[in-house]
């Protein structure tokens, strides 16, 4: 039987790995195996980006959401929340203060709503007015395909939307009967045939998940190959249904986000606020294990503590655009470097 090395070297080298072998390279991330994958994932994404850390300019541009998922505090459900939604001009506001920093990628965040699909459109049509050297990265859930398009048509460039989990029956347990797999499924496809780069993601020791459903994320991504996957820890928040799940391991975190690498050399793959929230050294150590994008929030100061999806979101320090000279000191001790650039994925590159 081949050792665990010998199984992440193979599978660095050449991404494949048998369902019960990424099992085993999952289910223990002590110390030791830890710094192994990570030092692998770290050469991988060196190769493809070297020392750069692209960073985004996160706009949180509203908390009102339709959506039931069991883990986030912007659940419809949630009456303890003080649900806000930026006007077009503290959103375009917002990004001239990113512009300003030097920032060259923004990414309009938002709760799933579909009474804002003109809105957003004309946002974004004046961000890219405005500002045509930035690229516009959405993140505001399912939406008809029809929606996507208007968007699309309007200048956005990118689309995030974490598929959640990989396995249909794991999402019937985190989200009520009205959310379906298949439709999250079917708006990551439209989203690719509309040509944005296109962000998938889940989180790591959601309620419910061991090592078989997340060996199933790695080969969901094999097979999906998405531009863009986000993964942070599972935070619980304290007006959810999950209220009282535990917390998703760093370590085990760390080791996901280094196997993604392995599993996609050229992925945009963030250092997530989730991690960082978790951990003093998460940013870094995120980057560390193969991660190149990094997201401080732009949002107005009077609107961050109602985004609250988890409890303890951090949107200061290096999570915060008024923390960029601290997130270059970091990023500069451990031999990385913020870049401020559009960052598209090497495939979407422009010539
Ligand atoms: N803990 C960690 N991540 C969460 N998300 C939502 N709620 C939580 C939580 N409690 C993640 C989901 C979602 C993204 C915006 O944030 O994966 O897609």
């Amino acid at each position: 039987m081949s050792s665990y090395r010998e199984i992440l070297d193979w599978f660095a080298l050449h991404r494949e790995a048998s369902h019960s072998e990424l099992e085993r390279l999952i289910a223990t991330a002590d110390p030791e195996r830890l710094d192994y994958a990570m030092g692998l994932a770290r050469e991988v994404a060196v190769q493809n980006y070297g020392h750069g850390v692209f960073v985004r300019g996160l706009v949180e541009v509203s908390n009102r959401c339709v959506g039931g998922c069991y883990y986030c505090g912007l659940r419809t459900e949630n009456r303890n929340i003080n649900r806000y939604a930026l006007s077009e001009e503290e959103i375009v506001e917002a990004c001239k203060g990113g512009y300003e920093l030097g920032l060259r990628s923004v990414v309009l965040q938002g709760g799933e709503v579909y009474d804002m699909s003109q809105k957003v459109a004309s946002v974004v049509g004046n961000i890219k007015s405005l500002m045509p050297d930035v690229a516009v990265t959405l993140s505001l859930g399912e939406q008809d395909a029809e929606v996507y398009e208007l968007w699309r048509k309007a200048g956005a460039d990118r689309y995030l939307l974490r598929h959640e989990t990989a396995t249909k029956g794991h999402y019937a347990r985190l989200h009520p009967e009205r959310m379906r797999y298949d439709n999250r499924q079917r708006c990551l496809a439209n989203l690719k045939t509309l040509g944005y780069q296109v962000g998938a993601g889940f989180m790591v020791g959601s309620p419910f998940q061991g090592t078989e459903e997340l060996a199933h994320e790695i080969e969901y991504l094999l097979g999906l190959q998405p531009p863009m996957v986000g993964i942070g820890p599972y935070i619980p928040q304290c007006d959810t249904p999950f209220a009282n799940q535990k917390r998703g391991s760093v370590e085990r975190t760390l080791l996901m986000v280094s196997l993604v690498r392995m599993a996609l050399p050229k992925a945009l793959i963030p250092s997530t606020t989730a991690l960082a929230s978790s951990d003093a050294q998460g940013m870094t150590r995120g980057v560390l294990a193969g991660a190149n994008v990094v997201m401080p929030n732009i949002t107005p100061h009077k609107y961050r503590a109602d985004y609250a999806i988890y409890d303890g979101k951090k949107s200061s320090g290096t999570e915060a655009g008024e923390g960029l000279r601290q997130l270059q000191a970091e990023l500069g001790a451990i031999g990385y470097e913020a870049v401020l650039t559009r960052g598209d994925h090497l495939d979407f590159m422009k010539r």
